[in-house]
């Protein structure tokens, strides 16, 4: 933290310039410069630094074991539990439910190791009130209602629990820094400190962040690189489902997902997350197949529905939602080339159901079979899956995991697959009847048979 020089900070990116400007000249933004004087500057001490030996650290790494949180899915996205001294921001919109998160593991950690919860937005009353609702017990969970860092952190230091909750940065205010709370300069200098709490005394840490549905304010954006895992609470508009996103982790797994769902009694895990993202239409449509995706290491089913309609007015429309608009572009030239089906004069919507996002190239496959089937207003057998890759001159490429995928597949009841031929295992999979295809005519055909009487 040696680089205070600079008197301003850019609110947007984290910028820092030497004389205030109307604009930032990093990222452009209007209006964003601010002072960042009052930063409590660290205190300059000649006493050497401590050096360990990588002995006597693995030593000390395998003597701390990690926190289970109480649930499941919460462990696997941390990488197998919640590590000593680990610093975590916990990201999220208002009302998503990191508070009711929080509380749930902040209990299940404390039924057996003290756990101080810190909260600058709710009363202790109202934290009381949630938990006996949500039925939630503690035995050595202490609650604090206080916006003071530095209060909290002395609390923290007098009786150390092994987990500090904070929620939020946003509310809380460091006794070295004047402006107010929520205040970039405050949102770096609380974090810094909780961090310093943290790698000094073998707490973990907890902290919350709001961002605002862009996902813009760039307060929690900017304390990513200082807390070693990031966490993002996602859910789709109006659904009860929530995704957990490990966006950066120094413990474990990068993209790891976890699934959870909102209910009366709090968030619950969601082991078969597969059927959040199917729809499930009582007769087969066109336009819609379901495909095996790899998500946060493991197989995860979901629906890929594609729309065509004639272009009545101007240039038609190419609408990709969960999938990478360029990789549509390159698929409607593909089908066109490969396929004769010349879609340059149709509005293109492709969605992945449940509001998902998937970037891998396994997609291609199901959505050209989904724009084909909306084009041919043809629909495709209900228990018909696709996954696979494909190359610019038609060609249908393999992809990792295939075996994974077809095992998920096959546990949830689906018939026919359509796939590269590299991806045919030798063995056959019981239950399966797999259509290994080499180009997209095969695929196209595979699809569009009607099975044998
Ligand atoms: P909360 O955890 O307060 O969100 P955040 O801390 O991210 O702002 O969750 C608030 C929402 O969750 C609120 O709209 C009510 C809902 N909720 C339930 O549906 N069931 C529950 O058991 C709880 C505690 C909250
Ligand atoms: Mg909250």
């Amino acid at each position: 933290m040696a680089r205070t020089a600079a008197p301003f900070v850019c609110r947007a990116c984290g910028a820092e310039a030497l004389k205030w400007q109307g604009q930032c000249p990093q990222c452009r933004e209007w209006d964003a410069l601010e002072r960042a004087s009052g930063v409590a500057g660290e205190p300059t001490s000649a006493a050497p630094a401590h050096g360990t030996s990588l002995e006597g650290a693995h030593h000390g790494v395998a003597s701390l074991p990690r926190l289970a949180l109480g649930l499941g899915e919460l462990d696997r996205v941390f990488g197998g539990g919640l590590v000593p001294g680990s610093v975590t921001l916990l990201g999220g919109e208002p009302g998503i439910g990191k508070s009711t998160l929080l509380l749930q593991l902040a209990a299940a950690v404390a039924s057996s190791q003290p756990v101080l919860y810190a909260s600058g937005e709710e009363s202790v009353a109202q934290i009381a009130l949630r938990s006996q609702r949500l039925r939630l017990t503690g035995p050595k969970l202490v609650l604090v209602a206080d916006n003071s860092l530095d209060a909290i952190l002395q609390l923290a230091r007098e009786a150390p629990p092994v987990l500090l909750l904070i929620d939020s940065i946003q509310t809380m205010q460091h006794a070295q820094v004047e402006s107010g709370a929520g205040s970039l300069v405050q949102l770096r200098e609380c974090t810094a400190a909780l961090v310093r709490h943290a790698k000094g005394s073998g707490a973990a840490v907890i902290i919350v962040g709001h961002v605002t549905k862009d996902g813009g304010i760039a307060g929690p954006k900017l304390l990513e690189h200082l807390v070693d895992t990031v966490l993002y609470f996602e859910s789709d508009a109006g659904s009860r489902y929530r995704l957990l996103r490990a966006t950066k982790n120094r413990y474990g797994p990068v993209n790891e997902l976890g699934f959870f769902a909102m209910g009366e009694s709090g968030l619950r895990e969601v082991r078969n997350p597969s059927a959040m993202f199917l729809s499930r239409h009582p007769e087969p449509v066109p336009g819609s197949i379901v495909m095996v995706a790899r998500n946060g290491g493991r197989p995860l089913l979901l629906e890929v529905q594609a729309l065509v309609d004639r272009c009545r007015f101007g240039a038609p429309r190419r609408v990709a939602q969960g999938v990478d608009a360029n990789r549509l572009s390159m698929l409607l030239a593909i089908l066109s080339r490969h396929a004769e089906l010349p879609l340059s004069d149709y509005d293109v919507f492709v969605n992945l159901v449940g509001g998902i996002e998937i970037a891998e190239t396994a997609t291609d496959l199901p959505v050209a079979l989904a724009l084909a089937s909306s084009l041919r207003a043809r629909a495709l057998p209900a228990a018909l899956v696709a996954f696979g890759e494909l190359g610019l001159t038609g060609e249908v490429r393999p992809v990792p995991h295939g075996e994974e995928r077809l095992r998920e597949l096959a546990k949830l009841g689906f018939a026919s697959v359509i796939l590269a031929r590299e991806n045919v295992p030798r063995t056959p999979v019981p239950g399966l009847a797999l259509h290994g295809v080499a180009n997209l005519t095969e695929a196209l055909a595979a699809a569009f048979t009607p099975p044998a009487a």
